[in-house]
């Protein structure tokens, strides 16, 4: 089986570095403090915080996940929230009688998933009355959760994503809940992938989150710890590897964890079943794979971004600097941020996809890479 991947979450010896991040964020958060956390696309902000939720879990600590992505109205998050908060609580109809008690204006009803067996918590909503006050019943269920002497840690991912419910003021409510909320027993954590409505929503003074939590950020991982990585991974699996060669993945990868595992996983199925040794041929020719498996993508994002916003591709891809006024500069710079085509780190904005970048680059160079 292929030993990168990179559409889950790293967990167990799939998980290398954030020894630090990891010690800091559970540091803080048993301090009682709440924190927020940054970090650009593909960093491996997820995760990182399932490896601080496994710690707290076998601390036997409550931890609830919940992510924001797919949450498109009041409904939608009473369900989706519900089961998140009954994911680990047994037996479940005991937390079905726990979450009527706690929100009446809801059914929680119980059922058997027929491809699974396994019992399953959603909610009725013909027999529901959903509004506001079921929101602050459903924001009530931490402290209930905790109880007298329990903790609970809250970690809601995609949290930019939370004040676009529409019809309510979300983070308002959320925000005053906690302000009246045990910081002994109750703490949370935030964090998404959209770094810039992530900071509007924590450093904007008329934004309800405003200075309420520690921000943490998460930054690339040490070079050599990704290298390291990479020469145990394929020495697992009897493939030898320079050092040089892992580094030049490294490099093509932009050391960002999510294009480390892809190029590795390129290169991995390149090889098999009978070459034995990484080259740099084949490592090109994987970077070649993988550019070209996404090109479709591609050229859709080149296809609705503005003219300009092309030129400003183009100079960046090629380490080039737009000689237009600032102005225009920056209305250019917000459409590719806004679109997430690129990501602000070290005080300047560059291509969050490295095969993007390639992409563009080859293509404008003419060097018929695709
Ligand atoms: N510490 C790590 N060790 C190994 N691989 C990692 C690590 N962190 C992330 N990855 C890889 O990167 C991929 C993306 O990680 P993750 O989803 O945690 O990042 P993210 O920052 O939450 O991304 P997004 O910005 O899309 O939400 C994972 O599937 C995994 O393959
Ligand atoms: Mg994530």
């Amino acid at each position: 089986m292929n030993p990168f991947v990179y559409n889950q979450i790293a967990e167990g010896s799939r998980f290398y570095d954030r020894k630090e991040e990891t010690q800091e964020i559970i540091r803080w958060l048993e301090n009682g403090t709440n924190l927020v956390l940054y970090g650009p696309r593909h960093y491996g902000k997820t995760s990182l915080v399932y490896k601080v939720i496994n710690y707290f879990e076998e601390k036997d600590y409550i931890c609830i996940y919940f992510n924001f992505m797919n949450v498109y109205s009041l409904e939608n998050f009473i369900s989706l929230y519900s089961k998140a908060l009954a994911r680990k609580q047994q037996p479940l109809q005991r937390f079905a009688k726990f979450l009527q008690n706690g929100v009446k204006s809801i059914r929680p009803v119980l059922s058997i998933d027929p491809n699974t067996g396994a019992e399953e918590l959603s909610i009725d909503f013909d027999n529901s009355h959903i509004s506001v006050l079921t929101l602050d019943d459903m924001l009530d269920l931490t402290e209930k959760l905790a109880g007298k002497d329990n903790r609970v840690f809250v970690f809601f991912d995609e949290f930019q994503e939370a004040a676009k419910i529409p019809n309510i003021n979300f983070e308002g409510m959320l925000r005053s809940k906690i302000q009246f909320q045990d910081r002994e027993r109750i703490r949370y954590l935030f964090f998404g992938s959209k770094t810039h409505l992530m900071q509007q929503a924590f450093m904007n003074n008329r934004r309800p989150f405003y200075q309420s939590a520690r921000p943490v950020v998460l930054g690339l991982p040490p070079e050599n710890e990704t290298v390291e990585y990479l020469l145990k991974v394929f020495s697992k699996e009897d493939i030898s590897i320079s050092k040089e060669c892992a580094e030049y993945i490294m490099q093509k990868a932009g050391n960002i964890p999510y294009y480390v595992q892809m190029l590795g996983s390129e290169i991995w199925q390149y090889m098999m079943p009978e070459q034995k040794t990484v080259t740099k041929e084949i490592i090109n020719a994987s970077v070649k794979i993988a550019v070209s498996h996404n090109s479709d993508t591609y050229e859709e994002i080149i296809y609705n971004v503005s003219e300009k916003a092309k030129d400003m591709l183009l100079l960046m891809a090629n380490d080039k600097k737009t000689s237009l006024p600032d102005e225009e500069r920056k209305e250019i710079e917000l459409e590719l941020r806004d679109k997430g085509i690129t990501e602000f780190t070290d005080m300047q904005y560059y291509i969050a996809d490295p095969f993007f970048r390639l992409y563009i680059k080859e293509i404008i160079n003419g060097n018929g890479l695709i």
